[in-house]
């Protein structure tokens, strides 16, 4: 299958990696300095080995693309304009797999879709919950930090292979992704979304990887924030007990130990972090429901203010 990734920062060229290793033909659409990196030398992926892999990537997409699937890994704040470009690019409507973090912003990509002449975007799209790990190296190069796995919403009816779901659960897990459908799947997003609230924030402000917020004084931080997510959580009418939450966090930090987390490599590099589609995301939903909440927003508003002194430093190439 041809398989374009729209977005390949660490997530995304791990992802076209394990697919152009599973036999597909794999287009990375990525920043300039990587793109050229990955189309002159190939992507290595670092794990306890090192493998290159060899793939296609271009940082501007051509304006006829043709293919069977998309990945569009972008990062939230980055999406309307990246689905765009790409419902543009491509010469027809494709499956579209979007495993972002966090909430609320599914009804942008639905209207970029549609501004590119997608019509019926909605039954491209299939949004996917995402605990696979990777770290941004250098150019051309990705770290598999840890495990996960990819969740996908179950159809009512069992999914054929050739649609949507069904397509991306077989791609994926033939390129050795641990795939789950979920019947109820929009709990699954608000049971990432308590975790990323918890671990992004704190390991972006404190500048170190997941596996920290076991140990003290950055687990009390994160499971003061997971407490805020929670009661929000609740209110949004997805119930989880702490106990279950405090050991997802648990889990994901163990499994993730070694990863530095998506905000925390985005503040690293000077670029916008996803801050507003979690915590931003929950601060206003808790106001819809008369809640504050004091420690996400606070951390929330040192996340903002780091980006803006981050971009204000000359940026590493
Ligand atoms: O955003 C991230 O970094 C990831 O969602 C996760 C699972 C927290 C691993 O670092």
């Amino acid at each position: 299958m041809k398989i374009v990734v729209m977005g390949a920062g660490a997530v995304g060229s791990l992802f076209g990696a394990r697919l152009a290793e599973a036999g597909h033909a794999v287009l990375l659409v990525a920043r300039p300095e990587h793109a050229a990196a990955v189309a002159a030398h190939g992507l290595t992926v670092r794990n306890r080995t090192e493998t290159v892999v060899r793939l296609s990537a271009t940082s501007e997409l051509p304006p006829h693309l043709v293919a069977d699937a998309a990945l569009l890994t972008v990062k939230t704040f980055d999406l309307p304009s990246a689905s765009h470009r790409l419902a543009r690019s491509l010469d027809r409507p494709v499956p579209t797999l979007l495993p972002q973090n966090g909430l609320g912003f599914e009804e942008a990509v639905r209207a970029s879709l549609t501004g590119g002449g997608w019509v019926d975007p909605a039954a491209w799209m299939v949004p996917a919950v995402n605990t696979v790990p990777a770290t941004w190296i250098a150019p051309g190069v990705v770290r598999a930090a840890g495990t996960g796995e990819v969740l996908l919403p179950q159809a009512a009816d069992p999914p054929t292979p050739g649609s949507p779901v069904g397509l991306f659960e077989r791609v994926l897990r033939e390129a050795g992704f641990p795939v789950r459908t979920v019947a109820e799947f929009d709990r699954e997003v608000w049971r990432k979304l308590l975790v990323n609230a918890a671990i992004n924030p704190v390991t972006a402000i404190r500048g170190v990887p997941n596996g920290r917020l076991l140990r003290e004084p950055e687990r009390s931080e994160a499971l003061a924030l997971l407490r805020e997510a929670l009661r929000t959580a609740r209110a949004c009418g997805h119930d989880f007990s702490e106990t279950e939450a405090i050991a997802d966090l648990d889990r994901i930090a163990q499994a993730t130990a070694e990863n530095r987390s998506s905000m925390l490599q985005d503040l690293d590099r000077g670029r916008p972090t996803e801050i507003e589609s979690i915590s931003g995301e929950l601060v206003r939903r808790a106001a819809a429901h008369g809640l504050d909440l004091t420690a996400t927003r606070a951390i929330a508003e040192e996340i903002r203010r780091r980006v803006v002194r981050s971009a204000r430093r000359p940026q590493p190439s």
